[in-house]
């Protein structure tokens, strides 16, 4: 009874309490095969699913990796718990700068989607520059756990970006890293040149922001934000609308093993809105997958690794492969300070470089 209660609350909230006389655009557009390919999903998914097997500078996640064979790994740091892990990557066959940043288990996002005390927050000023809206607020839990590496992986991109100018960058990630993901990509935005092509998409992304957030994401990104919810997968629909949070346009659902549509503006109904939010049974794992082929997660080549705390707390990688374009990194660091100084360390000798 309570059950079914809370259920149809949840059914109205999924559905925004939205007015009659605001029409909603809900047309989609199923996808072949063929179109998969062209948005170049197969492999973004594969740069998701390595977030989650980069250990101490190790490049090892199996059926993954074996989609996207040149990436060079640049950079990694993280512990993954109260800093997710992230890494720095560039792919000379794509011309592209990857950063991919690691998610959580899907028991442990919902928690902390659904956390109360993670009410929409205002923009911590280091992403509240010149040109953000007023009244964008985003779920403070997200925003904290990815302000613990914004800074070092922007310097790391901009190292990069010195070598291979011209690269387009990706920022990929699942779960809780699709919101950090989405948090880091508007960060690149507004500190890279203008003339950066950055893309971002996100695997079983949770709502991060509320709708003045999802519109300035939309009028920054346009078709150049995508986040693709995997059938039933619960993930996506939280924090709730009525908490005061909206996805943003780019919708991709995989409805169902046949089915794949490219849904039109925000919260379209026609899409994952469409399932109740906690179907479940199902739902938690279609949270992991298969993402066109990849599950996130699970694909490490050494499955241990996934569980396994971090060897060094936090690493800063030299590229043992030499960009091909330009010289490596050169970057050392010695392994072993307590994390905190090692932070400090870091920030200060990636500003120095
Ligand atoms: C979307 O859903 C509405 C009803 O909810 C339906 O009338 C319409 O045909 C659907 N559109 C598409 C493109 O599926
Ligand atoms: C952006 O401009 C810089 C400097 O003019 C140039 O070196 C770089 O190749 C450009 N980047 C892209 C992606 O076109």
């Amino acid at each position: 009874m309570l059950r079914s209660l809370v259920l149809s609350l949840l059914a109205i909230s999924e559905q925004g309490f939205s007015s009659p006389l605001r029409r909603r655009d809900t047309a989609t557009t199923a996808l072949t095969g063929a179109d998969i390919q062209s948005r170049d999903l197969v492999s973004i998914a594969a740069f998701a699913a390595a977030a989650y097997c980069v250990r101490a500078g190790q490049w090892n996640c199996g059926d993954a990796c074996d989609k996207i064979p040149d990436t060079q790994l640049v950079f990694t740091i993280g512990d993954s718990a109260a800093t997710p892990d992230v890494y720095v990557a560039y792919s000379q066959s794509r011309n592209q700068i990857i950063v991919g940043h690691e998610g959580t288990n899907p028991s442990q996002i919902l928690s902390v989607a659904n956390d109360l005390q993670f009410l929409p927050t205002p923009l911590l000023t280091i992403l509240n520059v010149a040109g953000t809206p007023a009244g964008v607020s985003v779920h403070s839990g997200f925003q904290t756990a990815w302000v613990q590496t914004s800074t070092l992986v922007l310097n790391a991109v901009k190292q990069l970006q010195a070598q291979v100018p011209d690269a387009r960058v990706l920022v990929t990630g699942h779960s809780l890293g699709a919101a950090i993901s989405l948090l880091d990509a508007i960060f690149l935005k507004q500190q890279l040149p203008t003339n950066t092509s950055i893309e971002v998409v996100g695997f079983g992304r949770p709502r991060v922001g509320n709708k003045i957030f999802a519109n300035w994401v939309d009028s920054m990104f346009g078709d150049k934000n995508t986040f693709v919810v995997s059938r039933h997968d619960p993930v996506p629909h939280v924090p709730l609308i009525l908490q005061g949070f909206q996805h943003t346009s780019g919708e991709v659902w995989i409805k169902d093993d046949t089915t794949t549509l490219s849904c039109d503006s925000q919260e379209n109904p026609n899409c994952s809105d469409s399932i109740g939010p906690f179907n479940a049974a199902t739902g938690v794992l279609d949270h992991l997958g298969p993402y066109f082929g990849v599950y996130m997660g699970l694909s490490c080549a050494n499955p241990a690794m996934v569980t396994a705390p971090f060897s060094t707390t936090l690493s800063l990688r030299p590229s043992n492969i030499p960009i091909n374009r330009g010289r490596g990194l050169g970057l050392s660091i010695p392994l072993g300070a307590p994390a905190g100084a090692l932070v400090g360390m870091l920030a200060g000798a990636l500003l120095m470089i």
